[in-house]
């Protein structure tokens, strides 16, 4: 058995597979591979370390038959076509809970950054166009006592609404497909259906795995029943959202801000209008970057691999 890694990932994870005498081979190119270059490697190889976001579709599985599992360097899974791997008996693990603390922290961040309109601030002086002190000018919003909506209150949910809670005493709002007790007890979190979620929440926060269903679930219709003042967060994935109707919504004071980890396609192209809005900060799906996460990242995935190659079930399969 042999194992493919398409990109170079940390080095715990690399000494995880070699103290196992797990056989692999890295991207000799360091380059992003094409479709057909990945294909022609996981043809030759019994399993893939995948990192990025490629498209393992139906196709993919078809030109790949020796492949018996896919450990992902990500939390997030729908970049595979998960009925196309189950139906081959493939199993295919995640990277749950290491990148929880790190992604929340972004969406956390991202949040002050839209309230207090940093990244414009900084813009301006790097434009030469400080000023002099001006009362009326360059004006934010506090946070303290507002309300938090999360969508999708999973791991990463969760330490979003405890920083929030913590830092500015934010009320917990959640939508989600089922309830979280644990999260109402912790957190005095309530549940509340999508619509309310859309009216009561200052800040909105996305934070659930995308499928197909939630395609640009945030849209025209969904922007017009958010209140003015409220902030959009989108550190999930960038499929969340219609660029063009955030566009609207910003320029026509139908939200007060947004804040993006996440944007479709990535990497997002740098004239995109979004990038010249004083109320939209934008970051370049940065949300596991931390030497802690990345490292906890390619622990798991090893571990999805070493379980695979020993026979067992991966630790953290998200098909079985
Ligand atoms: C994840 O782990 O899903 C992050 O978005 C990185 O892809």
């Amino acid at each position: 058995m042999n194992v493919f890694i398409n990109k170079n990932i940390p080095e715990a994870g690399i000494a995880l597979l070699q103290e196992k005498g797990i056989q692999f081979t890295l991207n000799p190119t360091e380059n992003v591979l094409s479709r057909a270059e990945l294909i022609k490697f996981c043809q030759q190889h019994d399993a893939l370390l995948n990192v990025g976001s490629n498209n393992l579709d139906e196709d993919f599985f078809n030109q790949c038959p020796n492949l018996k599992g896919i450990a992902l360097f990500s939390v997030g899974f729908d970049s595979v076509n998960m009925e196309s791997a189950t139906k081959r008996n493939i199993p295919v693990g995640n990277t749950p809970d290491v990148l929880s603390r790190a992604t929340s922290d972004v969406a956390f961040l991202l949040m002050q950054s839209v309230a207090r309109k940093s990244f414009f601030n900084h813009k301006r002086i790097i434009n030469g166009d400080w000023g002099s002190f001006n009362a009326l000018a360059n004006l934010g919003q506090e946070l303290y006592g507002k309300t938090l909506g999360i969508f999708g209150l999973g791991r990463i949910g969760f330490e979003m609404a405890q920083k929030c809670k913590a830092a500015f005493g934010m009320n917990i709002i959640y939508h989600n497909r089922s309830q979280n007790e644990n999260a109402e007890k912790e957190l005095d979190a309530a549940y509340v259906d999508f619509e309310t979620l859309l009216s009561q929440s200052d800040v909105l926060s996305i934070h659930s795995n995308y499928s197909e269903e939630n395609n640009e679930l945030f849209n025209k219709n969904a922007f017009a029943k958010m209140k003015r003042n409220s902030i959009f967060i989108n550190t999930a994935r960038g499929k969340f959202h219609n660029e063009n109707d955030l566009f609207d919504a910003l320029t026509n004071d139908i939200i007060w801000g947004a804040g993006l980890d996440v944007t479709n396609p990535e990497p997002m192209k740098p004239d995109n209008p979004l990038l010249s809005l004083s109320n939209c900060c934008i970051l370049p799906h940065i949300g596991s970057a931390t030497y802690e996460a990345r490292n906890g990242m390619a622990v798991c995935a090893a571990q999805n691999i070493i379980a695979l190659f020993e026979n067992k079930k991966m630790p953290f399969c998200v098909n079985e």
